[in-house]
């Protein structure tokens, strides 16, 4: 047989093959198309194989090659059939093939909270439970409510423009110097000028500071504050409200120890730290509240005494979980995120 005319029924197989597949309305075409083009035995592409026989022997190679093209070509038409009459619904037997309703599902991936924002929600609840409420406080902060009310003066070494994030812009604006806050204990200070004793309160949220960031520092981290001013309230009541909170979050085997300390708004100051692996670990500052402050924010001093405590979030979180470096939180790698 000459090439072309080879080739012309090569052609005219395809056009008739596409039409038929694309034509079938039912899985019973389909199967007659197929048994019709594809047949093993009869089928149009069985016979067109045969006829490659008696191409000239010089034009055998392009015929082959067309010959396989056209193959592909019509098994496509009939697999995209296939497909189509299944996805109608057919209920045949090859859509049955398509759809296995026995197999496993594909699981969404779900986002989760970030584990600081899951442990700030546990340590709310832990804290709720012992009768302190949330208060809120704001991350930009005045001089006034980050170091002067909490007994820091102009000259102390913490109002170091090195050691805090002030905000260039907003110092002529606002008619005052303002800052990242460095410390949640601001919020004890908005709350006690707004509200009168007894005040039993939580305040959880980000603060800043200059640190180089190490396997316990970050220069942005989470506090969680604590302030209890009301009658009789003694140094006593303050180590059992951090004991309590730590064997609840941490866990009974936790060990905490008390170190004296200095903060210029209580007095006396303490330092709390955890046992982990054989080592002490501090997560917190704490003490009763000095009074002056109380009597800056015009509270009886005859009346009511108060505790405060400053606890780092990260650093409760991180023995929590064994987590042993903090910066793990911040490198937004959901491998990492994606285990809490
Ligand atoms: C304070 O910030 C005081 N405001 C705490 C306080 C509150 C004392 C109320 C008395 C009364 P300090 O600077 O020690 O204290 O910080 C408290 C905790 O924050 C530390 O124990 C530590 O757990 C955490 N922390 C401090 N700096 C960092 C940092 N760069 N990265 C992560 N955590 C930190």
């Amino acid at each position: 047989m000459a090439l072309a005319d080879f080739l012309q029924e090569l052609d005219e197989l395809a056009a008739a093959a596409q039409a038929a597949f694309e034509g079938a309305k039912d899985a019973a075409e389909v199967e007659a198309a197929r048994i019709a083009f594809l047949g093993a035995k009869s089928g149009k592409l069985k016979a067109a194989q045969k006829g490659l026989g008696s191409v000239d022997k010089a034009d055998r190679r392009t015929a082959g090659m067309r010959f396989n093209e056209v193959k592909q070509l019509v098994e496509a038409a009939f697999k995209s059939a296939e497909e189509r009459i299944a996805g109608g619904g057919g209920g045949t037997t090859q859509s049955a093939e398509i759809f296995d309703p026995t197999l496993p599902g594909k699981q969404p991936r779900i986002g989760k909270l970030h584990p600081i924002t899951q442990t700030i929600e546990e340590l709310k609840d832990i804290m709720g439970r012992l009768g302190f409420s949330v208060a809120d406080g704001p991350e930009i902060e005045d001089e006034l409510h980050n170091f002067e009310s909490l007994n820091i003066p102009a000259d102390h070494p913490a109002r170091d423009p090195l050691e805090n994030f002030y905000l260039a812009t907003a110092a002529k604006s606002q008619g005052g110097p303002l800052l990242l806050r460095s410390q949640t204990s601001t919020v004890q200070i908005r709350v006690m000028e707004q509200t009168p004793p007894p005040i039993r309160i939580i305040s959880l949220g980000r603060v800043y500071r200059p640190d180089t960031a190490d396997a316990t520092h970050y220069p942005m981290f989470h506090q969680m504050e604590g302030l209890l001013v009301d009658t009789k309230v003694t140094m006593a009541d303050l180590k059992s409200v951090l004991r309590l909170f730590a064997t609840s979050y941490l866990g009974h085997d936790v060990h905490i120890r008390f170190r004296p300390s200095f903060f210029p708004f209580t007095e006396p100051s303490v330092e709390a730290d955890m046992s982990w692996n054989d080592n002490w670990i501090e997560f917190g500052g704490a003490g009763m509240v000095d009074p002056h402050v109380l009597s800056a924010v015009g509270y009886d001093l005859e009346e009511v005494t108060g505790f405060a405590f400053g606890l780092g979030v990260e650093r409760l979180c991180m023995r929590r979980h064994g987590i042993t470096d903090i910066r793990e939180f911040y490198k937004n790698d959901v491998r990492f995120l994606h285990q809490f």
